[in-house]
């Protein structure tokens, strides 16, 4: 264990009964922490993993994008001018890309430095993309678009009703015969990659700046056909 995993933290809120509570699954679909996406140390540990190009874990690798997108634009039949709705576009490593051959792109995320860079990146390119810092959630749009996309699995993270909500927001947006593009996870490939059970300590990573320790604990729902994963100590202060 790092030095200073023991001789840093303030253990005096760690228990046995936290660690048998946090054993019990938690019901499907328990909201995370209010603004994740927005967490400054998290955020920022987020967009440097977007941005590395051989890391699949914020997005796929760079040159899985590049096939993706040359696969999308087959596909949907993208033409110079067709609208595209990126729903959680991130750093808008899709979006650039299809902007590039012409589509008219509109981006849609809720991390506001992952839409900074998004937008930042356009200027520096001359890129017209029209990127929103949005809950996509809320979007209330008629008719505006010929595709829309929800990449990298998260539609998967949305409980029933929400899905139902956004699936309803998207077909509004879309214009007659437009196309959704659902990027999902399945339960192959779930079962390629288990379930995570362990803890780490770190002096510093993806979560926490400053030593934390991380307890990961999978739990499977068969019926929902999902998962959830994961915990961390000092837990994060509540918003
Ligand atoms: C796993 S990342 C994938 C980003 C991008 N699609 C890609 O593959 O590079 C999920 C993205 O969805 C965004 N996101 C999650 N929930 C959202 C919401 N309700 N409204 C808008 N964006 C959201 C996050 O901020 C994050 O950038």
């Amino acid at each position: 264990m790092p030095r200073s995993a023991t001789h840093k933290v303030d253990s005096s809120q760690f228990s046995i009964e936290l660690l048998l509570e946090l054993q019990q699954p938690p019901e499907p679909f328990t909201p995370g922490a209010p603004l994740f996406w927005d967490d400054p140390h998290i955020s920022a540990q987020m967009l440097a993993a977007h941005l590395d190009p051989h890391l699949a874990a914020a997005s796929r690798t760079h040159a899985e994008i590049d096939r993706s997108v040359a696969w999308l634009a087959e596909q949907l039949a993208l033409r110079p001018g067709t609208a595209v709705l990126d729903l959680g576009c991130g750093p808008g490593l899709y979006a650039a890309r299809l902007a590039a051959r012409g589509v008219r792109v509109t981006g849609i995320d809720y991390s506001r430095r992952s839409i900074d860079y998004a937008v930042q990146e356009a200027h520096a390119q001359e890129m017209d993309i029209d990127y929103r810092y949005q809950n996509y959630l809320t979007l209330d749009e008629t008719e505006r678009y010929d595709a829309a996309l929800l990449i990298y699995g998260d539609f998967c993270t949305l409980a029933p009703a929400l899905r139902a909500r956004l699936l309803h927001t998207i077909r509004a947006a879309l214009r007659p015969h437009g196309t959704l593009v659902l990027d999902v996870s399945t339960p192959v490939h779930r079962a390629r990659h288990g379930l995570r059970q362990g803890w780490y300590t770190a002096e510093s990573g993806f979560w926490r700046a400053g030593p934390h320790l991380v307890m990961e604990q999978g739990f499977a729902y068969p019926r929902q056909q999902s998962f959830s994963t994961s915990t961390l100590w000092p837990r994060p202060a509540a918003r």
